[in-house]
């Protein structure tokens, strides 16, 4: 290569670098993308392709240098300069007051200035992370507290984290340690567990623990593969910056290229610092990740300095945690429940107890080697935790506390409800029933069947599958469709009304689109979003059922496991006479190219905020009429549905000037 030539592949080089980490801030920092995806790719795939040629030019603060380098054998301590403390917590607004009233002896003064901040507790992992001269050259955790481990090079493969800091207006500081918490967002977390469900994989217990876990990896390719974010929220050594106070700090960094939660905290004296935690705690649920709590703290950073630490924690911070989800209780006995797939799961039968609000009686044990690994024993006495969407579950065994004689549980070797003998799927840990007509099978099967987000029948309630299968007037899905009127009103608290709403909701769901009746049918490994790929591909019924292994693994997103569960079911002659008994009742699926006719076709939608029903069930409607859901509000987005406590998203989709629609006004368009 010449000189001239190389001189201008540089030059390239250096565009492309700074072109690819700005894109990097929008999409992960500003959450406001504004290129494709694939011409993203593009620029990725130029920048590796110059890589290649010239090794030399490489340096860390390459986007490329990402990814992440192959494993290591142990990771390094790492001492912390300063020492990275933790707070005194307190779940009771009267200890908060104390607390307050203490720095005012301490400060002999009423005067606290323009008094505190009240910040989210990010419910994550602690770490530091320094940046000299603009460049990020260390990542750690807390450990201890004066020594943690050192994880730069998986810190560095979080999207959001800049590998150099951008000049907020006065400079680029000499050092800059920056303390935050490493977190997976929320949504980012239920679909990690939506795909997790549909291979059949365990779900990850909480966004915490996938988030600690994920960066504490030895394979940085691993953490670069999970949905890592990071905010931050405070100092620890620095030269050449100054702050006055907290909130300079919470609204400086964002200039710098970091995250904060600043839109989220407040500033003011203590009476409002209370009512802004009122409002994060209201608003738990539909925050961006997960927060256990407020950090209230003192303002003025000269005052920070003149109340000083005490051993563990400072005297100008105080952690006001929100009502645990996490309770003790009994295990009073454990049960087995068969799904509809006929995987066996024991359930803790626990001593009902209030858990952030709500009673839980059960929780999940997942499988035998779950309850080997928790030694879980009848009797002991369990921590139980609900994480957001997740179903509640047992997360360890108070040892200290176990009885006398509780007794080990082991998996039935039969189904506790036909009595056919289990399998052990050899892919999976699962214990499964194999007799399809099992009883309990077909009930959860009739429950998914009618849910909201599959064939829509309101009114087949759990008694009411109960009595169905018990009477013998339903023996399969087919005889769904032979109720009538008459059947229906002879069982237990059924009127007239109700019979004749089932009847036309039965009715109804004979013309359901294809990927809602193939999301119906409760094929093993196929969820919604796999019913949508291969209505999408297939177009009819009768063509996913005459498609060959191969085709079906042709697919994108279809894996040889899914695959094959298709072709089992299509192949099985009960399920086949089922689906010949369903046709000769009307049932006719919509092709699925109805769908893009639909009334939304074209038309891309995002939601935020709580609405009267889930959000799936929601998005599952916009999709049916032909509308497209957007993960985050860019100019991409026609339309805005807000429901109640609507935070970022609805103003800057009024920044923007996205049209934004009431959920009664999508249903009028619906
Ligand atoms: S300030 C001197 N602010 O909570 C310690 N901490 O219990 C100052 N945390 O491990 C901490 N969100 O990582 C502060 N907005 C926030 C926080 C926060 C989460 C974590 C922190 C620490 C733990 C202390």
């Amino acid at each position: 290569m010449g000189g001239k030539e190389r001189e201008a592949t540089r030059r390239e080089y250096d565009r492309l670098k700074a072109e690819i980490l700005e894109h990097d801030r929008r999409y992960y920092v500003l959450d406001d993308p504004v290129i494709s995806d694939a011409a993203y790719d593009a620029l990725m795939r130029r920048l590796l392709e110059i890589e290649a040629e010239h090794g030399e030019w490489v340096d860390p603060s390459s986007p490329s240098q990402r990814i992440g380098a192959g494993p290591r054998e142990g990771l390094e301590p790492y001492r912390h300069r300063l020492p990275m403390l933790s707070l005194q917590n307190t779940y009771s607004v009267d200890e908060v007051r104390e607390w307050h009233g203490q720095l005012k002896n301490y400060l002999k003064t009423d005067d606290l200035g323009s008094d505190f901040t009240c910040e989210p507790k990010l419910d994550g992992l602690a770490v530091e992370v320094i940046y000299e001269n603009g460049t990020l050259t260390r990542g750690s955790t807390r450990g201890d507290g004066r020594t943690g481990e050192d994880v730069t090079e998986n810190i560095r493969t979080i999207r959001s984290l800049p590998l150099s800091l951008r000049d907020s207006g006065s400079g680029i500081p000499a050092l800059i340690e920056l303390r935050g918490e490493v977190v997976i967002g929320r949504e980012d977390f239920r679909v990690l567990n939506r795909e997790r469900l549909k291979q059949g994989e365990e779900p990850f217990a909480n966004p915490r623990n996938l988030a600690a876990g994920s960066l504490k990896q030895l394979d940085p390719r691993i953490t670069a593969s999970r949905p890592l974010d990071i905010y931050f929220y405070g100092l620890g050594a620095a030269e050449g910056i100054d702050f006055a106070t907290r909130r300079e700090i919470l609204e400086t960094l964002p200039r710098m290229g970091l995250k904060t939660l600043h839109e989220y905290s407040a500033v003011g004296p203590l009476e409002k610092m209370l009512d802004h935690y009122d409002r994060l705690l209201d608003r738990r649920e539909s925050l961006p990740v997960e927060v256990d709590g407020a950090v209230i703290k003192v303002n003025s950073i000269a005052l920070c300095s003149r109340l000083g630490v005490r051993s563990k924690s400072p005297r100008w911070a105080i952690a006001f945690k929100f009502p645990a989800r996490q309770e003790t209780t009994r295990l009073c006995a454990i049960t087995v429940q068969v799904g509809r797939t006929g995987t066996l799961t024991p359930v803790a039968e626990l001593d009902p107890v209030q858990v952030g609000g709500v009673e839980i009686a059960r929780a999940t044990l997942h499988n035998q080697e779950e309850i080997e690994r928790l030694d879980a024993r009848v009797g002991d006495t369990v921590l139980v935790e609900r994480a957001g969407d997740v179903i509640p579950h047992v997360v360890k065994v108070i040892r200290d506390l176990r009885p006398k004689g509780a007794r080990r549980f082991r998996m039935p070797g039969s189904c506790p409800v036909c009595g056919s003998a289990v399998v052990v799927d050899p892919e999976e840990v699962a214990m499964r029933c194999p007799n399809r007509s099992c009883q309990a099978v077909l009930k959860a099967r009739i429950r998914h069947f009618v849910q909201r987000t599959a064939a829509d029948i309101e009114g087949i309630g759990w008694k009411l599958v109960e009595q169905l299968v018990d009477r013998g007037l339903v023996a399969r899905l087919a005889d769904l469709y032979s109720l009538d009127r008459a059947a229906l009103a002879g069982l237990d608290r059924m009127g007239d009304k109700s019979a004749a709403n089932i009847e036309a909701g039965l009715e109804r769901s004979k013309r359901l689109t294809l990927n809602r009746f193939l999301h119906a049918l409760g094929i093993r490994h196929v969820g919604e979003h796999a019913a949508g790929l291969l209505a999408a591909h297939f177009g009819t019924l009768e063509k996913i059922r005459q498609a060959g292994e191969a085709e079906l693994e042709g697919i994108k997103e279809i894996g040889p496991r899914m695959a094959r569960s298709i072709m089992e079911f299509f192949a099985d002659g009960d399920e086949a006479a089922g689906l010949e008994a369903m046709a000769a009742a009307g049932v006719s699926p919509l092709p699925f190219e109805q769908r893009e006719g639909g009334v939304l076709s074209g038309k891309s939608f995002l939601f935020t905020g709580t609405l009267s029903i889930p959000r799936k069930e929601a998005e599952a409607m916009v999709k049916d009429r032909g509308g497209r859901i957007l993960s985050a509000v860019s100019g991409k987005l026609d339309y805005l549905v807000a429901g109640e406590k609507a935070g970022s998203k609805l103003k800057k989709a009024g920044e923007k000037g996205i049209t934004i629609l009431t959920e009664e006004e999508l249903r009028a368009m619906l």
